[in-house]
């Protein structure tokens, strides 16, 4: 079999000199120890990154992007389109899915100290392409423009009005106008299908390409000359196929037991539904606004909150160049305390979010 595959490379590098492929097939390994079990987190998000844009790309078949028409064109997809419902349930809980695969996939290369040279640039591509993400579930979760998604947006970007400076701008620039309007939705449909996917793809590819330069990392508590190692092709590949085909069952069940729910539509002159909030991902954030104070020293609270958030969102970006360096067994070691904290902070606050 593996004998096989290594022909294929070879024919790939002199049929189309596609040296990347052959050095893939030929030569890339992955090590085995006790913690490999994080080495499939970063291919499982790859691939709910393939189910979303071909889903994304099904959607597209019958979706308006525009207020008259956007929320009827998902209900027709829900209720006329062959399988319809299944393919926008599957859209709606792989983002879900794959948003939790990518922190999964970020706090174990922190863990594991992935990031550390060389491999400073392929975490920067990493945390990057998690706000890319981000962006994706704030820009698409608007479209079936339905009530919660029209006032959460309205919230969402209220906050983003807050921003010290450019703030008024980023409002006015996110939402097309002063309100949220159908300018809103027809601006967010072009970050969510347009822009947003020129942008993953090109970062995508950069991580990638510098996953496949410099091989995978062994954790500095392995030895490295003693690791075992597997080679990619076939076998780890085999293996992440079974990890790909069981989210595709976790996919499909969930889809069908608990299709995607559609609401009302959207009615700018309603008033706001109690206890709106984001989704999951940016409930942690929301709340910490909430507890904060109105004002801090004279200056107002909702800014600082932002500030903080601006500031840790920086830090998550440069941690391969600010992080302290391995200290000896027996010291306090601060990056997993850092990165435990941030953890509990995170749950202790969306739990904190849902029980209100
Ligand atoms: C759309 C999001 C992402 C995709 C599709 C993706 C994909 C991948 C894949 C396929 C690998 C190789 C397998 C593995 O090590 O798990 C990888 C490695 C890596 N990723 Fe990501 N990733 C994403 C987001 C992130 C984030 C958010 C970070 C951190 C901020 C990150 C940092 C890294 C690092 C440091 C490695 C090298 C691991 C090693 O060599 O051991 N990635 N990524």
């Amino acid at each position: 079999m593996a004998d096989r595959f290594l022909r294929w490379g070879d024919w790939l590098e002199e049929r189309l000199g596609w040296r990347a492929a052959q050095e893939l097939i030929d030569h890339k390994v992955v090590p085995i120890h006790r913690h490999s079990l994080w080495y499939y987190f970063g291919g499982m998000t790859l691939f709910l990154f393939i189910t979303q844009v071909v889903t994304g790309i099904l959607l597209l078949l019958y979706y308006r992007p525009s207020a008259d028409a956007a929320f009827e064109s998902v209900q027709f997809i829900m209720t006329e389109v062959q399988f319809g419902w299944l393919i926008r349930s599957i859209h709606s809980w792989s983002a879900n899915l794959m948003i939790a695969a990518a922190f999964i996939h970020m706090f174990s290369t922190l863990f594991l100290r992935s990031f550390q040279r060389p491999r400073e640039l392929t975490w920067v591509s990493g945390a990057l392409l998690l706000f890319l993400s981000l962006a994706f579930g704030f820009s698409g979760y608007l479209l079936p423009w339905n009530k919660l998604a029209f006032f959460a947006t309205k919230v969402g970007t209220d906050i983003a009005g807050v921003v010290p400076l450019i703030g008024p701008f980023l409002l006015r620039f996110l939402r097309g106008g002063d309100e949220v309007t159908g300018a809103t939705l027809t601006r967010f449909f072009g970050f969510h299908v347009a822009i947003l996917p020129a942008a993953a793809t090109m970062l995508l590819s950069l991580h990638l390409y510098l996953v496949q330069k410099h091989g995978m990392s062994t954790p500095p508590s392995i030895d490295p000359g003693s690791t075992p190692k597997m080679k990619f092709v076939p076998h780890f590949l085999l293996r992440d196929l079974v990890g790909w085909l069981a989210a595709l069952t976790v996919l499909a069940t969930l889809a069908a037991l608990y299709p995607w729910e559609l609401g009302e539509k959207a009615d700018p002159f309603a008033p706001a539904p109690a206890g709106i909030k984001p989704e999951w991902y940016f409930v942690f954030m929301f709340q910490t606004l909430k507890y904060i104070p109105s004002k801090i020293l004279g200056i107002d609270g909702e800014i600082l909150g932002i500030l903080f958030f601006g500031l840790l969102g920086l830090l998550l970006v440069i941690t391969p160049f600010i992080s302290p360096p391995e200290q000896r067994p027996g010291r306090l070691r601060l990056l997993p305390v850092i990165g435990v904290a941030s953890l509990l902070y995170i749950a202790i606050l969306s739990v904190l979010a849902y029980m209100n």
